[in-house]
């Protein structure tokens, strides 16, 4: 059996079936190659018979990416299985995954099909897929729920048919690891032409048992692994790149088993999804989470200054998030700014450049240290914002437990300079209000969040606002290290987007492709 583990990654389709976690085009091609850039062997890069919009984003991505698998999901029926087709064919590398449910309660009550029926569907599909591609994949839906000896049936269909990869997913996350490990082990004993596929799971985390599961899975002889970066996903999501990774990677006397994955782009290629999605790593997140190398207890403390192995498995630069990781100073110079973006995967042009470089300078006054994670927030801020119909000139705000919470600001509404000043429950609100009179709108705020970029009292607030109005959601973000001014552009950036996505709904707002490599 082969020592590599495959990494699917399916961040970009049943990740962004996650509630709140729709990306458009532009952001879903940026993710795609950094999701290269990290070494998953497969992207799958969305659901193409679902929308015109996911067809056209599968495509763009099977243009943009060289170095990995493209794969498009379809049900096991042909107008999908052509959709799928007809969006990854352009890719280096395609792969049609098509799937159909195998459980007795999914074929009854979802398809209304006996078991004679599926397997025809299975042996159709799989074969039809496999005239067009010669990398299929299929998946039997709600596996671990199947009557096994039906699924030997199925996935020896599917393997006689064409299928190279047979997926066993554990579709609402029903499995126990002990028991998901034995009937991969049972499927591919039983399966008589087995060893003509790589076996594959497919982990969701309703009991939380994910990682656990795909791990024991792995163990049982599973050689591909469906991931999605920090676990996003349908309900409670699928199981985490990163957290299966670093068990493979720290555990590896145990598994003895390799990955193509560059680990040192593990939390790049999360902190890009958060920003993307605007939803912040939780501190408590197994790897990538700020807690996550943090030592709090004095005996832990103590243990960490004489042998840093006492209490720590792995060290934050294996994940590629460096502490000491200090950039710029006032006195650093441009060059070395360059040569970080560049290792960073962000190609700007001489002029985006010296905007970025003024920026650090000007936050490398009012911070003491400025991180990698600072820049990228400038960046994000400088570079690839969209054209400002609503700008903030500059902004005061009071509050206190003796004072009315007030803001005044002075803004630019389309073209013409406007003051005013408002009252709220808190400084945030009064800022808010004042913004909903200046631009003459009342949009419902659906999200608000703050996290600290970096750690200190002068870290940089990053606020992520999601605004709703007549049926258009737009997400904001922004950085500064005065968290009612980063709350405040947060605010006017998803207004702007807000009013972009009305003017021209088929425009994407794509602040965060252009220019990248
Ligand atoms: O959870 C699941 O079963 C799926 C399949 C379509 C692979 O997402
Ligand atoms: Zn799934």
């Amino acid at each position: 059996m082969s020592d590599k583990v495959y990494i699917f990654d399916t961040t970009l389709r049943d990740g962004e079936q996650s509630p709140g976690a729709t990306m458009n085009m532009g952001e879903k091609v940026r993710l795609a190659r950094q999701l290269e850039r990290l070494g998953v062997d497969i992207i799958e890069a969305g659901f193409p018979a679902a929308s015109r919009g996911d067809f056209e984003s599968v495509a763009q991505i099977a243009a943009a990416v060289k170095d990995c698998q493209v794969a498009g999901l379809c049900r096991s029926v042909q107008k999908d299985i052509d959709a799928a087709w007809g969006a990854v064919k352009g890719a280096a590398q395609p792969r049609i995954h098509t799937f159909i449910a195998t459980s007795d309660i999914h074929m009854k009550f979802k398809l209304g099909k006996t078991r004679e029926q599926v397997l025809e569907m299975t042996r159709d599909s799989v074969a039809y897929a496999a005239g067009l591609c010669p990398n299929v994949e299929f998946s039997a839906e709600d596996a671990s729920r199947s009557e096994p000896d039906f699924l030997v049936q199925v996935v020896r269909t599917a393997i006689d048919a064409g299928a190279a990869v047979i997926n066993i997913p554990d579709t609402v996350g029903y499995a126990q690891p002990q028991e998901y490990g034995e009937l991969i082990a049972y499927l591919m004993a039983k399966v008589p032409n087995s060893h003509k596929a790589i076996f594959s799971v497919h982990c969701h985390n309703d009991l939380g048992l994910g990682v656990a599961n795909t791990l024991a899975a792995i163990k049982a002889g599973a050689r591909q692994a469906e991931v999605t970066l920090s676990g996003i996903g349908e309900r409670a999501g699928n199981a985490a790149l990163e957290e299966v990774i670093m068990a493979l990677n720290v555990r590896k006397d145990y598994y003895n088993l390799e990955t193509g994955i560059n680990t040192s782009q593990i939390y790049p290629s999360c902190r890009l999804l958060s920003m993307i999605i605007g939803q912040p790593i939780p501190p408590y997140k197994a790897i990538t989470g700020a807690n996550a190398f943090a030592h709090e207890s004095g005996i832990h403390q103590d243990g960490m200054l004489k042998n840093r192995q006492t209490y720590e498995i792995m060290t934050p630069d294996s994940i590629g998030k460096s502490s000491s990781d200090i950039v710029i100073g006032k006195h650093s110079g441009r060059h070395a700014l360059k040569s970080k973006l560049d290792e960073l995967g962000y190609r700007l042009t001489e002029e985006q450049l010296s905007q970025v470089f003024q920026a650090v300078k000007n936050l490398a006054d009012k911070k003491k240290q400025v991180f990698m994670e600072d820049v990228e927030a400038v960046v994000l801020e400088e570079v690839y914002r969209i054209p400002d119909k609503f700008k903030l000139i500059y902004l005061s705000s009071m509050s206190g437990n003796m004072a009315i919470p007030t803001a005044a600001l002075k803004m630019e509404v389309k073209g013409e300079e406007k003051l005013l000043s408002d009252f709220g429950v808190g400084p945030i609100d009064a800022v808010f209000n004042t913004i909903d009179r200046l631009v003459e709108r009342k949009p419902r705020l659906t999200r608000y969040s703050v996290n600290a970029i970096t750690g200190g009292t002068d870290a940089q607030g990053e606020v992520t606002v999601k605004l709703e109005e007549n049926s258009i959601t737009s997400v904001g973000r922004a950085s500064d290290p005065d968290i009612i001014v980063a709350s405040a552009k947060a605010y006017i950036n998803a207004l702007n987007r807000l009013a972009k996505k009305e003017s021209d709904p088929k425009a994407e707002v794509d602040y965060l492709a252009s220019g990248t490599p």
